[in-house]
């Protein structure tokens, strides 16, 4: 059967598209270069003559900055875009899973989020998801929007995490943020979940992420770096310092603090999920053994 990935250059989508093709779907993944997301009319010819029974959408404006900067590309692209593909999934019967963000949240008061917690995006990257969100619920309600977060796991692709290491490796000064809360989210589960949920019977918004209690980049980036002395990757743990959101000049976008997601509402499907420190030991593991490996 087909399946049509959009975003397949990305962070997600290459890991998307690796799995798809292994558990034995024919993954068509136009570039940029070959269907423009902003232009609509291509988007709709695209899934049209698909013959894809399951379109797919990692595709996104995923920069903050980038939207901040160009928030018609991003309006287009992280809004129009989904919305027009849920419609032509309407026409053609396909599946039709989107990928969202925490970001969507409002990010004002601790602790974890479901997904019927109040939304109110802080930025432009926010607002464009969050319109995607409900052009898409409205355009098909039999469609998928998983929020994810801080989506790491793709050494091709470093996040946060993986930056961190390889600084580590280098011996260069660390430096995290030590006071802004959300979750890590394994591109390989991303992947997985996608690939278990096309044909299940549900339908609606759904969080994507690791498991446990609100972490911060410090957190997190803490437990890769002790997971790589553990593995003897790394001699010591070297030292980090802590920053505060609001020392972070080199963001120009506002972030929210609180966006770390209960995924409880997934697990309840019968989908398992990793802890976050499982998470990050095993993104850690994959980052460190690809450097090992070059
Ligand atoms: N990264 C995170 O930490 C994070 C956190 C929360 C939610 N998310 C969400 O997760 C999803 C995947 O994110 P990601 O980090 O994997 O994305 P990414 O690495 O930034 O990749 C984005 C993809 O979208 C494609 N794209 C962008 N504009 C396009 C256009 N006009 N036409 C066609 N393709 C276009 C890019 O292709 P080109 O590179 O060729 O332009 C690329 O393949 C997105 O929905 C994002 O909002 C990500």
């Amino acid at each position: 059967m087909k399946l049509l990935l959009f975003g397949g250059s990305g962070r997600t989508g290459q890991v998307m598209q690796r799995a798809a093709t292994a558990a034995g779907w024919q993954v068509c993944a136009p570039s940029h270069g070959e269907c423009d997301l902003a232009d609509a009319q291509a988007l709709t010819a695209t899934v049209l003559n698909s013959g894809a029974a399951a379109v797919v959408n990692c595709a996104a404006v995923s920069g903050l900055e980038a939207c901040l900067d160009d928030p018609l590309t991003a309006h287009l692209v992280n809004a129009v875009a989904p919305a027009t593909m849920a419609l032509a999934c309407r026409h053609t019967g396909a599946r039709f899973v989107h990928l969202s963000t925490d970001y969507v949240l409002e990010g004002v008061k601790a602790g974890l989020k479901n997904e019927s917690t109040k939304c109110k995006p802080a930025n432009v990257y926010g607002l464009s998801k969050r319109e995607g969100e409900q052009q898409v619920a409205e355009a098909l309600a039999a469609a998928l929007v998983l929020r994810v977060s801080w989506v790491c796991g793709n050494p091709a692709k470093p996040s946060f995490v993986e930056a961190t290491l390889g600084k580590a490796l280098s011996g260069a000064p660390l430096a995290a943020i030590a006071d802004k809360y959300s979750l890590p989210t394994d591109a390989a589960d991303i992947a997985r979940v996608v690939l278990e949920l096309l044909p299940k019977p549900v339908s609606g918004v759904f969080h994507l992420c690791s498991g446990g209690e609100p972490l911060s980049w410090y957190d997190c980036a803490l437990i890769a770096l002790q997971h790589a002395v553990a593995i003897g990757a790394l001699p010591v743990l070297p030292p980090m310092e802590r920053q505060l959101l609001a020392q972070a000049t080199f963001f120009r976008e506002v972030r929210p603090r609180h966006t770390a997601m209960s995924n409880e509402r997934l697990c309840s499907l019968g989908i398992s999920m990793p802890s976050a420190t499982l998470t990050l030991q095993r993104v850690a593991g994959r980052y460190l053994a690809s450097r090992l490996n070059k």
